[in-house]
């Protein structure tokens, strides 16, 4: 088997480049300032985690990505990443301007040229990308929140935007690629997360890592709903998880920095493809990825890969059915792997557990490792503002 996927398209992208060497030439040397989202987006297509994307997309690539999941040349691509910005700006910049992109501090991440303004249809994105324009879906929500128009071109990345906390965990792909050959890991499997771990996961984890090499974590620190355990609480429960529960050797952790979409079957796609780009040959879809609410069936997101030809995405996706602990098993299982009734079967809502946890409630053991209940519990009091 051959060592590490290649990068999607091919190439490894990087963006970054030195900020002395690269201050706009043309154009106004206008600012626009961008949010946090946006500045994942920046740091993602920064590093090659969105390989083949160099910049923002153009109105071509928009809509060949929107109508049917690939850039304009074919290479498969399932969400859109855009800039949106309102009609002052667009007004205010020429195709072939040099624009600066800040943060809401002020601080200059990167210049992008601009190539392409347009007006999206973002009642026909939100129907392709989410399959629904409900605006009680997050993703819909946020992408009518955003101004109205975008504009897209290639970026040159001046600064990393990442975060002081768990800095050391942002890594690049390239340097994921380099850690997994020297652990001598031929076949790495990737895990996407926005959840507090549970037993679940580690189940999946593990049963994946029977047959590679490695697995990569890779718990998604971008923005989330309000609603999601915080992504630094997220972080810290997998740190203690490792300690007690993995092997050291096997595993390796990195933050991944975009935003959640929420986007279900698309967004597993392009889970897949970036995991590809940090150089794993396999991922791992369970059930209801990057789900929100009932917007998706339950393995709508792996039933999606069957729109690709074999080879195509270039990494091996490992499915996984809804897993669970069962007393009657005594340990962990599937509907695939266990005969007993469900009244055996530990299984609690992502609802009943965050009321658990806001309580300060333990939950049981077959459902969280007690180390990461402690973290979660503790983290939610920090959240709201209450002494764990
Ligand atoms: S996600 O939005 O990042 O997909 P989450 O962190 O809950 O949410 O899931 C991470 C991965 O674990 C996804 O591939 C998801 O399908 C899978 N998963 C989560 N819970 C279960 C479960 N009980 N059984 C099987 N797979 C699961």
């Amino acid at each position: 088997m051959k060592q590490c996927s290649l990068p999607h398209g091919g190439i490894l992208i990087n963006r970054l480049v030195s900020p002395e060497k690269r201050l706009p030439q043309k154009g106004s040397r206008k600012v626009i300032t961008v949010d946090r989202w946006t500045l994942s987006d920046i740091d993602c297509i920064a590093i090659g985690a969105f390989s083949p994307l160099t910049g923002f997309l153009e109105e071509a690539d928009y809509e060949s990505v929107v109508e049917s999941m690939r850039l304009q040349n074919g290479t498969v691509w399932s969400i859109p990443v855009t800039l949106a910005v309102d009609e002052r700006t667009v007004r205010d910049v020429g195709i072939g301007d040099e624009v600066l992109l800040a943060g809401e501090d002020g601080t200059v991440y990167a210049v992008l040229t601009v190539n392409s303004k347009y007006k999206p249809d973002k009642r026909r994105e939100a129907l392709h990308v989410f399959r629904t324009n409900d605006l009680e879906h997050p993703g819909v929500k946020k992408l009518f929140e955003k101004p109205d128009l975008y504009i897209g071109g290639p970026i040159d990345v001046l600064k990393r935007p990442i975060p002081a906390l768990f800095a050391d965990t942002y890594y690049t792909p390239a340097e994921t690629r380099e850690a997994f050959k020297e652990k001598g890991w031929k076949t790495v499997v990737g895990f996407q997360t926005r959840n507090p771990v549970h037993r679940a996961h580690e189940y999946i984890q593990k049963t994946a890592l029977e047959i590679v090499d490695g697995l990569f974590l890779n718990p998604l620190m971008g923005e989330t709903k309000a609603d999601d355990v915080p992504a630094v609480v997220r972080m810290e429960s997998y740190q203690v998880l490792l300690e007690h529960y993995y092997p050291r050797d096997r595993v390796f952790l990195a933050s991944f920095p975009a935003a959640m979409r929420y986007a279900g079957p698309r967004e597993a796609v392009f889970h897949a493809l970036v995991r590809k780009n940090y150089g794993c040959t396999h991922f791992i879809v369970g059930r209801d990825h990057a789900g929100v609410g009932d917007y998706y069936g339950t393995y709508d997101a792996q039933h999606i890969f069957s729109e690709f030809l074999p080879g195509e995405l270039g990494i091996q996706l490992l499915f996984f059915e809804h897993s669970f602990y069962c007393k009657a098993c005594q340990g962990m299982a599937t509907g695939k792997t266990c005969p007993h009734d469900s009244k055996q079967h530990v299984k609690l809502s992502g609802t009943k557990v965050r009321e658990l946890l806001r309580n300060g409630v333990m939950p049981p053991a077959e459902f969280s490792r007690p180390e990461v209940a402690k973290v979660l519990i503790r983290g939610m009091a920090e959240k709201n503002g209450l002494k764990a």
